[in-house]
């Protein structure tokens, strides 16, 4: 029986993920995220996912005008879930790793060991640079930076003291108690795009991000057993339900229509300022007319019925292990995905011995 893990992935920023004027405008507040992990436990779903965002791109829709801090967040709604594995993204440059080893520690243990981190080295460094953090050449040894920032909080994770003189981190007889609960360590998640990213995700992740290419999420697995290793290959779509088809392709296509242009060319121009080879695809998809947002994932519009139907042909067909997934109402539309949609979804993989959301739902979404 394959297993593909559901979660969201929540809005850090204002508006979540799209870029349109036509879309509400709020944002990313406690009470948000507490109803969305209040109704993604319900459901059955595995995981929340929480991106680290440091500023906004402005436009009319003020796109992540504010942003969480997603360490926090997690932290926050660990007491208040049973069920669900919180991971929360963290930029090596802006925590020194023993920092870092014990926050995650607290987490973890806040957590009953549900907590993971996403490792990141900056997606846009314009996001960094107003903090005056970057290093000179940063952009060339950004994942050796992660690398070594990573293999040293291990180190405290796993030893009683630890002592190293690395490129970057020196650690003097250095302690770190108490170790995560997890083991060996917290669940580590990545998502670069780049020959450095995936090698850092072959060496170190558990789950690694790819688009929902079937020979893309081989290629990881690949690069993972070579080094004796099994990677979870996870990727983000973009929910838009609708009573029928019609229904939803309209809601897909005013969203669309009424882009916000200037923010998209906001991000856009950030991302063309850092000039990173693994971005060429990236700035040409913003520029794509079936643009609504950024992060959003492949979007996926219909009826319950369509939905269930086309989730479930790009799960057989990917060979993936887990989606997140964005809205644009992240309460009311996950509730009508729990009600909706995931029923007929189950019983659709279940005749390919594919299982979602099979833990014990804690009570029916209202
Ligand atoms: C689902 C997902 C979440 C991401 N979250 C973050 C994030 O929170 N912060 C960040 O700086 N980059 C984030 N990224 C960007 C990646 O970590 C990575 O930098 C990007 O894909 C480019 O690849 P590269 O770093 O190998 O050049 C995310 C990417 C994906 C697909």
């Amino acid at each position: 029986m394959r297993k593909v893990e559901l979660g969201v992935f929540m809005p850090v920023g204002s508006n979540g993920f799209l870029m349109s004027k036509r879309t509400p405008r709020y944002h990313p507040t406690f009470e948000l995220h507490r109803d969305i992990a209040q109704v993604a436990e319900d459901i059955g779903l595995d995981y929340l996912f929480w991106m680290g965002k440091w500023m906004g791109f402005g436009g009319a829709s003020g796109f992540w005008e504010n942003t969480i801090e997603p360490i926090s967040m997690a932290s926050a709604l660990a007491p208040l879930t049973t069920r669900l594995k919180l991971f929360a993204t963290i930029n090596p440059l802006l925590f020194h790793p023993a920092v870092a080893a014990k926050i995650i520690s607290t987490v973890d243990n806040i957590s009953g060991g549900r907590f993971g981190i996403n490792v990141v080295t900056g997606n846009t460094l314009e996001e960094l640079e107003q903090m005056g953090v970057v290093p000179d050449g940063y952009s060339d040894y950004r994942y050796e930076y992660a690398d070594e920032w990573l293999s040293v909080a291990k180190m405290l994770w796993s030893e009683e003291r630890s002592t190293f003189e690395g490129r970057f981190f020196t650690l003097d007889n250095c302690v770190s108690n108490p170790k995560p609960l997890s083991k060996p360590y917290p669940k580590i998640v990545s998502a670069g795009l780049s020959g450095d990213g995936m090698a850092f995700a072959a060496k170190h992740s558990d789950y690694q991000f790819v688009g929902l290419r079937a020979a893309d999420v081989l290629r990881m697995r690949e690069a993972a057993a070579a080094q004796g290793r099994e990677v979870k290959v996870v990727t983000s779509m973009f929910l838009v339900h609708g009573e029928t088809d019609a229904a939803a392709d309209r809601e897909f296509e005013a969203i669309r229509d009424d882009l916000d242009v200037e923010a998209v060319e906001n991000l856009i121009r950030s991302f063309e300022r850092d000039n990173r080879d693994s971005y060429k695809d990236r700035t040409s998809h913003l520029r794509q007319p079936n643009t609504v947002g950024f992060g959003s994932g492949t979007p996926v519009m219909g009826s319950p019925d369509t939905m269930a139907q086309k989730l479930c042909e790009m799960i057989v067909e990917s060979g993936i292990d887990g989606i997140q997934f964005t809205f644009v109402d992240f309460v009311k539309d996950l509730k009508f995905f729990g009600t909706e949609v995931l029923p007929k979804l189950k019983s659709m993989l279940a005749r390919h011995d594919i299982v979602v959301a099979d833990a014990p739902a804690m009570a029916a979404a209202a």
